[in-house]
């Protein structure tokens, strides 16, 4: 799809009637044997907090995996306006701007090769903002648009174990939902994804362990994404 038929696309989508447009697209894994992208959404309503800093980590892993080849973008959905009512049929409201349009927009990239959903654990689950955008997502399974790209999930807590291995769960089994390709972790931890702990200071940087699942689930990622490049 190139550049104009995705802008329409995108005009459509943010109206009714998205169906058509959703059927002709192409699926599958990242089309361009050049560069790929692979793009980080930070679900915290508090913008570069340390979700947003965890992201970072995976990100820079990502992108060293082969520098010449991956674009990496970081999304913060913090202070965007993001209605849901296009999630369950209805047009925006009167009156308020809808940013999920330019979140779509990276999104619906041939060149994307992996999405990263990372979100605070807010009392045991995703953060609102998290399940707003995954239910905005709905647009793209229409047709499949996410089907055999890679994805995978962040989560921060206030607690070590305050919740974040269910919130990378709940994240993964929507994303499944839209045949998207899980990853974890890889190794040396490999288990379920990123998940760090916001020991009270905002700051990320000193939690090791947490560190090292996000610059793991970063490079694996990029790893395979690029393997899967047709
Ligand atoms: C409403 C709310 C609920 C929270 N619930 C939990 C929780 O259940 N478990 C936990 O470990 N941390 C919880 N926290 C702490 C946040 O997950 C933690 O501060 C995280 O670092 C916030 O991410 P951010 O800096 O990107 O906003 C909660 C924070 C808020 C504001």
């Amino acid at each position: 799809m190139n550049l104009k038929n995705r802008r329409a696309f995108l005009g459509v989508a943010a109206g009714t009637g998205i169906g058509a447009v959703l059927a002709s697209a192409p699926l599958g894994a990242a089309e361009s044997a050049g560069k790929i992208k692979i793009v980080a959404v930070a679900c915290s309503p508090r913008k570069g907090k340390t979700t947003t800093q965890g992201l970072r980590f995976v990100l820079d892993a990502a992108a060293k995996v082969a520098p010449d080849r991956i674009e990496t973008v970081l999304i913060e959905l913090a202070g965007m306006s993001i209605p849901l009512e296009p999630a369950f049929g209805q047009p925006v409201p009167e009156g308020i701007r809808d940013d999920f349009v330019a979140v779509a927009e990276q999104l619906v990239d041939p060149a994307l090769g992996a999405l990263i959903v990372g979100s605070p654990v807010h009392y045991a689950n995703m953060s609102t903002l998290c399940k707003i955008f995954i239910d905005r997502l709905g647009m793209f399974r229409k047709g499949f648009r996410l089907s055999g790209k890679v994805a995978g999930a962040l989560a921060v807590g206030g607690a070590r174990n305050g919740g974040q291995e269910l919130v990378l769960r709940c994240i993964h089994d929507a994303l499944v939902c839209q045949e998207m390709l899980i990853v974890g972790d890889g190794q040396p931890t490999g288990h379920f994804g990123a998940t760090l702990w916001n020991a009270g200071d905002d700051d990320i940087s000193t939690d090791e362990f947490g560190v090292k699942t996000a610059v793991n689930l970063g490079r694996h990622a990029a790893e395979t994404a690029l393997r899967l490049t047709k």
